[in-house]
C-alpha cells in the first residue's frame, strides 16, 4: 500500500512546489522477527530530530501475537514524541458509502471551507466531523499489575490515567480547531457516570470552553454517543474524547463513511513534525494480494501535506480519491475490482492533471 501511495503523495506535493524526499526505515514485524529489535534508540533519535514528518503504513502481524513491535513503534512514537492529538477526520466522500438509511449527500471535498461558508446549501445533510482523540495517556500507558496469572484467581489491573495538563491540551486543541475552521459545536465524551475519574474531563471541558464563547459545547456519555453516531451522525462537527474511547469511536465512525479503507489519521503535537498513519491495521489476510485499499493511505498523505505546507496537493489527493469512488475505480472493499496499484495510479494521473476516466 505504501509502495502504491507514496509516489502519488509526492506528485501531489509537487503541486505546491514541495519535494518529498522519502527515507524508508525497515522497522516492522519482519525486522523484529529477524533481530528482536522494535525501534532502536538511534532510529528514535533520528525520527525525533531529523525528519519533517513520519508516514506509517500499518503495523500488526500474526507472527507477533504479543504485538510488541506495533506497541513499541506506534504507541512508543506517540508517547515519546508527545504527539498528543490523534486527529481523525470522518467525511462522507460519496453518498453510496454510507450504510445508514438516512438521506445523506457527499461532503464537499474541500470541506476545509468553514461551515458558515457552506450554509447556503445547508439543506444537504452530510457526514463531516473530526475526532480529537487524546493520544498520550488513558489506559494506553499500559500501567497496572497482575497476580495469580494462569490460575482461577487471576487478577489483572489496568490503570487509566487522566491528568489535568494532558486533558486540558487535547480539549484546547479541539476548541481551537473548531474556531479556526468555523465549526460551531464541540461534543466531549466520557463515561463519568460510571468512572468518577472522568469527571476531570467534564470540569476542564467547561472551564476551557469558556475561553471559546462562540462555540456550543455538549457532553455525551460514550455509550450514548455510539448510539447517536449511528442514529444521526450528520449533526456532529468536532468530537473530543480520551484515548480508548477515541480508538473505538473512530472505527465506528469510519464505517459510517465507507470503512477503514478510507479512514485517515494524524498524530500531532502542534508545531512539531507529526506521525501520519491510516486508522486501519495491517490486514494480514490481504497482504500481498493487491486488494488492500490505498485510499486511507492517500487521505492520510493529504493530512501530511497539509502539515508540510502543501495544501493544494492535499486537496488534490482528497478530490482524487472522491473522483475515483465516483468513477467506481475501487478495490473490493468498496465493491470494485481494481487492484491497490490501479486505484493509486488512477488517482495519481488525476493528481498530476492528466485527463482520466
Ligand atoms: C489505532 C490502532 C492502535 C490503537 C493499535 C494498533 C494499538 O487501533 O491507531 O487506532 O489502538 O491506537
Ligand atoms: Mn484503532
Amino acid at each position: 500500500m505504501v509502495d502504491a501511495a507514496a509516489p502519488v503523495i509526492a506528485a501531489a506535493a509537487a503541486r505546491d512546489g514541495v519535494t518529498i524526499a522519502w527515507e524508508r526505515l525497515p522497522y516492522g514485524a519482519d525486522h523484529f522477527l529477524a533481530t528482536g529489535e522494535t525501534l532502536p534508540e538511534e532510529a528514535f533519535a533520528h525520527l525525533h530530530d531529523g525528519v519533517d514528518a513520519i508516514f506509517v503504513g500499518a503495523l500488526g502481524d500474526p507472527r507477533v501475537p504479543g504485538n510488541e513491535h506495533a506497541r513499541d513503534i506506534l504507541l512508543g512514537l506517540r508517547f515519546r514524541l508527545d504527539l498528543y492529538v490523534n486527529f481523525r477526520p470522518v467525511r462522507l466522500l460519496h453518498e453510496s458509502l454510507c450504510p445508514l438509511r438516512l438521506p445523506v449527500t457527499a461532503a464537499p471535498a474541500a470541506s476545509a471551507a468553514p461551515a458558515h461558508a457552506r450554509a447556503a446549501g445547508a439543506a444537504d445533510r452530510t457526514i463531516d466531523f473530526v475526532i480529537f482523540r487524546e493520544n498520550t495517556e488513558g489506559v494506553y500507558l499500559g500501567r497496572g499489575r497482575s497476580k495469580a496469572v494462569g490460575t482461577p484467581e487471576e487478577e489483572q489491573i489496568a490503570e487509566e490515567v487522566h491528568t489535568a495538563p494532558r486533558v486540558s491540551r487535547i480539549l484546547r486543541a479541539a476548541f481551537e480547531w473548531a474556531r479556526a475552521h468555523g465549526k460551531g459545536l464541540v461534543t466531549m465524551s466520557d463515561k463519568a457516570n460510571a468512572v468518577p475519574a472522568h469527571r476531570l474531563w467534564q470540569r476542564l471541558f467547561g472551564e476551557i470552553g469558556e475561553e471559546f464563547p462562540e462555540l456550543t459545547r455538549e457532553h455525551r456519555y460514550v455509550d450514548a454517543l455510539a448510539m447517536e453516531l449511528v442514529r444521526d451522525p450528520t449533526r456532529f462537527q468536532v468530537i473530543v474524547t480520551g484515548n480508548l474511547f477515541g480508538d473505538i469511536l473512530s472505527d465506528l465512525a469510519a464505517q459510517l463513511v465507507g470503512g477503514l479503507g478510507l479512514a485517515a489519521s494524524a498524530n500531532l503535537h502542534p508545531g512539531r513534525p507529526g506521525l501520519f498513519e491510516p486508522v486501519h491495521g495491517s490486514a494480514p489476510s490481504l497482504a500481498g494480494k493487491g486488494v488492500a485499499n490505498p485510499m486511507a493511505a492517500l487521505l492520510t498523505g493529504a493530512l501530511m501535506l497539509d502539515q508540510l505546507g502543501a495544501p493544494l496537493g492535499a486537496r488534490a489527493l482528497e478530490t482524487g480519491v472522491a473522483a475515483a469512488i465516483a468513477a467506481e475505480i475501487t478495490t473490493p472493499d468498496l465493491g470494485g475490482t481494481a487492484s491497490t496499484g490501479e486505484v493509486a495510479e488512477w488517482i495519481g494521473r488525476r493528481v498530476e492533471g492528466v485527463e482520466v476516466g
